[in-house]
């Protein structure tokens, strides 16, 4: 199929997508015919490095080797089934989720990530008696049109027709762009005691929990400062409010760690994950403890989906476990991640726009300014970037706080070789290099060279 095809069918067939300014129309766009390991090929027979990871449900690589073999030994046996029913994988899948997470043993498998989100969020309110469900203001949970888009404060809650009742957002701890200008720790997390009496003031019921995800992805790539979530956890503890983690993009070995939560001092009461989870394949959990889980089902907690508890989901769910663990790819994320920091260290000590380089193992984020005393956000600069990048054959994201397209997201697969990754970030410094030309500046220290 050609571009001039797909304009076609989808100016008549297909609904309306903006797909965000920095793409361009949609001749812009490739269409994607195959994909394999790290990399997807276009209708033209173009490659791309795949430095999104698919829609992040690519981690492990796509098609990885081991998950086709499963998945294929799966589908001949038996792929869906009932979910009043019990089925081997399934009840496989519940244990080695358990044993992975001893503290929180108990899950509920669901298919997507959203689901996952209003699942958690129905279970700490069965089992706190609560309500009120607190977000953080630069926070995405999903896109269901109305639980999880409440609660996802980064896009424009003002857009739906109808808002979740009792669903309220705090201040995220952005500490580049720190509203009240102060610098962690000295701040004591000031950000947190405003915005948890602002909450205290808003809430219209009993508080149930505060959603948060360890690294806030699609709101630019913000990770919390060192701290932060242990004054969160005390603080919703004295209010008998549970925390949900998110780790839709944080589980399973991206942050360099098993789970995004091993790099705070906090277990969360509740987690969730999904993307990346299946392998490629759709599945989403819910995880908390006997205590949690008994108290919610006690108080009439039910969570699936007709095809929850497939038999195929739940092999995929196990073996993408299995693949993590035994191929150590959390030691892999955190290889990748020095990698590309270090180039971009590098390529900041030329480039004023590079503002700020942050995130974990492969959730990486490259916030882009015009200056770097004022911060004005460079969404301009960062097209100029992405359109380069695809031209020569890289696919990532940009993402930011609401509103602000300035942060270039890279989540490379957790398998990318490191010749992948230095192809990647030489065609990312030569992008830099051709946006500096027009919009950016060279920093003082480049200029008197
Ligand atoms: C942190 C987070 N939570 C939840 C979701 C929703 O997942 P899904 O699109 O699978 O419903 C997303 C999607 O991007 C996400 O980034």
């Amino acid at each position: 199929m050609d571009k001039a095809e797909a304009k076609k069918i989808v100016n008549n067939y297909s609904f309306p997508t903006e797909g965000g300014s920095y793409m361009g129309g949609i001749e812009n766009r490739p269409i994607l015919a195959k994909s394999i390991d790290r990399t997807v090929t276009d209708t033209e027979g173009k490659e791309y490095i795949d430095f999104q990871s698919g829609q992040m449900g690519a981690a492990l690589g796509h098609q990885h080797p081991r998950m086709i073999k499963r998945i294929t030994e799966t589908m001949k046996t038996m792929f869906h089934s009932s979910n009043t029913m019990l089925n081997v994988p399934r009840l496989r899948l519940h244990e080695r989720i358990g044993k992975l997470l001893p503290r929180l043993p108990r899950s509920v498998f669901l298919v997507s990530g959203s689901d996952s989100i209003e699942a958690a969020i129905d279970l700490a309110r069965k089992a706190t008696g609560g309500l009120d469900v607190l977000g953080f203001h630069a926070g995405l949970h999903g896109s269901t049109s109305y639980l999880t888009r409440s609660l996802s404060f980064n896009w424009n809650r003002r857009k739906h027709a109808v808002v979740a009742p009792a669903t309220t957002a705090i201040m995220a701890p952005y500490c580049y762009r720190c509203p009240l200008g102060l610098k962690s720790p000295e701040c004591s997390f000031k950000c947190l005691d405003i915005s948890l009496e602002l909450a205290d003031a808003n809430f219209t019921s009993k508080p149930a929990a505060m959603i948060a995800e360890p690294i806030l992805s699609a709101g630019g790539v913000i990770v919390p400062p060192k701290g932060y979530y242990k004054k969160l956890k005390r603080e919703l503890e004295m209010r008998d409010m549970l925390l949900i983690f998110d780790e839709s993009q944080t589980c399973l070995g991206k942050t360099g760690k098993v789970f995004g939560y091993e790099h705070e001092e906090v277990t969360p009461d509740i987690l969730t994950m999904s993307k990346h989870f299946g392998g490629g394949l759709p599945i989403s959990a819910v995880c908390t403890t006997d205590e949690i889980a008994q108290k919610a089902v006690d108080n009439g907690y039910f969570a699936t989906r007709s095809h929850a508890t497939d038999p195929l989901l739940c092999a995929a769910g196990e073996e993408s476990i299995d693949i993590v663990v035994e191929e150590d790819l959390a030691s892999r994320s955190a290889h990748i991640e020095k990698k590309i920091k270090g180039a971009f260290e590098e390529m900041a000590k030329e480039h004023e726009m590079i503002g700020d380089i942050r995130g974990r193992g492969v959730l990486l984020g490259i916030e882009l300014v015009k200056d770097r005393e004022t911060k004005e956000p460079a969404n301009d600069a960062l097209a100029k970037i992405f359109n380069y990048s695809l031209e020569h054959g890289l696919i990532f994201q940009s993402r930011g706080t609401r509103g602000m397209l300035n942060v270039i997201r890279l989540v490379p697969p957790m398998t990318s070789t490191d010749e992948e990754v230095d192809r990647a970030l030489s065609i990312l410094n030569d992008a830099i290099d051709e946006a500096s030309k027009t919009l950016g500046k060279k920093t003082s220290a480049a200029a008197a060279e």
